[in-house]
């Protein structure tokens, strides 16, 4: 299956992007080091999303507007009492100029909600946050977080249909994994 072999093709810049975070999760000290982090999400999500919706909307994704992350961040951040910061550029981001690069990154941003667990459950504890304030995103889904990613996998298996179109959705989310490291390493 196809998103047996993104996964595969993927796994690298995913451990290389899990350990850049799991670092920043545990120098984190106060709110305001995880307000640095959620901004490092909404400027670059943000901005990816913004260029994903120019290809893919509810006609190719049923459910697509479920899927956007960009206000549940921005309402994190202001949750905790602060402003939300500027998008990333187009320079920042990944080139989406077709719908098969717009789900490649899409792949990244949906994949990202299984991670999103993990964090949220560290950042609960290493910031002692009893309310659950500030954890709308990394929540993600909740207990709807297996199934959203089972019923995106299904989509991308029927998206993909050769081997040309693989090529692209891998090449798309590689890309967006790289240009994402580079943009939590600035
Ligand atoms: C501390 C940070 C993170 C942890 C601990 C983590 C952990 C995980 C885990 C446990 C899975 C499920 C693996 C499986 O079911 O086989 C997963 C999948 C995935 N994660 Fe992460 N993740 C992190 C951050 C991220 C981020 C920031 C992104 C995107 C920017 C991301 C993208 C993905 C993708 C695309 C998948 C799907 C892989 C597949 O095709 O099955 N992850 N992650």
């Amino acid at each position: 299956m196809f998103t047996d072999i993104i996964k595969e093709a993927t796994l690298q810049y995913h451990q290389q992007t899990e350990k850049i975070l799991v670092g920043k999760m545990k120098s984190m000290r106060s709110k305001q080091d995880y307000v640095d982090l959620l901004n490092y999400f909404y400027g670059y999500f943000g901005g990816l999303e913004n260029h994903i919706e120019r290809y893919i909307n509810a006609s190719n994704l049923a459910d697509y507007l479920d899927r956007r992350k960009t206000s549940a961040i921005a309402d994190d951040i202001e949750a905790l009492g602060a402003a939300v910061p500027d998008l990333a550029t187009d320079e920042e981001l990944p080139v989406i100029d077709n719908y098969l690069k717009a789900f490649g990154a899409l792949y990244v941003i949906e994949g990202s909600t299984l991670g999103g667990q993990i964090i949220s459950k560290m950042i609960q504890q290493h910031l002692h946050i009893e309310d659950g304030k500030g954890l709308s995103f990394f929540n993600s889904y909740g207990d709807q977080t297996e199934p959203m990613w089972t019923s995106f996998k299904e989509i991308l298996n029927d998206v993909a249909m050769t081997p040309q179109d693989e090529q692209i959705i891998i090449a798309a989310a590689n890309e967006t994994f790289a240009k994402f490291k580079v943009w939590l390493e600035r």
